[in-house]
């Protein structure tokens, strides 16, 4: 404790710990990539070009600073962007994207370098979403130092607290800006947690709902997005901070990240079929171990493992552009759908659990590889975002 006002000295050790001149404290992710988008101060509809494979609702955070979703494709080995679509697409949007935000898939950082380039070429700033890199590097520089701004989130994901979230930059303006535009929103509701996690739950089985029709439904999304908002963006005060909690938090994160890597040679050593092909995972803040299964859509290898009585943590991300923008082929993001999973690291459960389960799903792997072909695909559509909203 050093008698500084809670706000003021978790941003003074986040400054210090990513090398950043500013930080604005948000009280979640989704709020500081808002604010970030609000603070470019780019014409309305100005569009944030993501890769196409993602969370739902980093993309939805741009609506609520007045911008619009783009998509780029995402390469097949670390299921970043596709740096040559990145670039089709800037090219394509005529001027009218206005930010690049690399959100360093399952922990690793993109190709940061290039993408500043491709984006400053085309007048565009680099945002970086580090939501699910904390904690990870490029270069000996840590995710969140790269970008004109970087968005932290600390809600449950790398970290576990319940709250919180950070927009950095070294700009003194981008800094006022979004602290302004954080400042005006009312300040969070007492006991808005549960209701919160109901909306989420709703708006992503709402999101899969949609992806599961002609993609015409899409217009449902925009009567969610009062609501939304009102749950979601508020500012924060001292209050709604406990400091020494945060901060023994933050300092826990290189053990939590020898934890996640001595679970991630667990996979190293055990997983050998040949169908199983782990992603780059060089850096990673290794949020998720990613494989894909190369050939096989994995929902048809999760059905039936099921049917065997395996059920296997994982977390899935769709191709989610045609939700939320213009529907183009992206081949490597189709693929990657139904290809890619992220297999569980989670720091807090013993190095026993991941031998376990490695060779349970080896296993299972094996046996499916007998039987599989010859089953009927699970239909995709709609459905790892379905799940996300509890709809199984
Ligand atoms: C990549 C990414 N960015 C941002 C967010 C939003 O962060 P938060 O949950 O703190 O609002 C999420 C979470 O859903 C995410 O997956």
């Amino acid at each position: 404790m050093t008698g500084l006002p809670a706000k003021r000295e978790i941003a003074d050790y986040l400054q210090r710990r990513f090398g950043r001149r500013h930080c604005v404290l948000t009280n979640r992710g989704t709020t500081a990539l808002a604010a970030a988008l609000h603070a470019l101060d780019r014409p309305a509809g100005a569009a944030a070009l993501f890769p196409a494979v993602l969370c739902s609702i980093p993309v939805f955070a741009t609506r609520f600073a007045g911008w619009t979703p783009a998509f780029a494709d995402v390469n097949l080995s670390d299921a970043n962007f596709d740096l040559d679509d990145a670039a089709r697409a800037l090219a394509d949007g005529g001027g009218r994207v206005g930010a690049v935000v690399p959100v360093h898939m399952f922990g690793k950082v993109d190709d940061v370098e290039r993408l500043e380039r491709l984006a400053r070429g085309a007048g565009a700033a680099l945002i970086e979403d580090v939501a699910l890199s904390l904690g990870a590097e490029r270069g000996g520089r840590p995710a969140g130092a790269f970008g004109r701004l970087a968005c932290f989130s600390f809600v449950r994901k790398m970290i576990p607290l319940e709250m919180g979230g950070a927009v950095m930059t070294d700009d003194p303006d981008l800094a006022r800006r979004a602290a302004a535009w954080v400042d005006a929103h009312p300040p969070p509701r007492p006991g808005a947690g549960a209701e919160t996690a109901a909306a989420l739950r709703a708006f992503h089985a709402l999101t899969g709902y949609v992806a599961t029709g002609d993609w015409r439904r899409r217009a449902l999304l925009d009567g969610f997005e009062g609501e939304f908002r009102r749950l979601f963006l508020a500012r924060t005060e001292d209050v709604d901070w406990d400091a020494p909690t945060a901060l023994a938090e933050l300092e826990k994160l290189d053990a939590v990240l020898r934890a996640r890597r001595a679970r991630a040679e667990v996979y190293d050593t055990a997983l050998h079929h040949p169908r199983v092909v782990p992603l780059d995972r060089s850096g990673s803040a290794l949020f998720a171990y990613p494989v894909r299964l190369t050939g096989w859509a994995a929902e048809d290898v999760l059905d039936f493992a099921s049917e065997q009585g395996y059920t296997f943590r994982r977390i899935a991300y769709p191709d989610i552009h045609p939700v939320f923008g213009a529907r183009r082929p992206m081949p490597h993001a189709a693929v990657l759908e139904r290809e890619l999973i992220g297999l569980p690291l989670d720091d807090d459960r013993p190095v026993s659990d991941f031998w376990e389960y490695a060779a349970d799903f080896e296993k299972t792997v094996g046996a499916y590889e007998l039987v599989g072909p010859g089953r009927p695909p699970v239909d995709i559509r709609g459905r790892l975002e379905m799940r996300m909203g509890g709809v199984t």
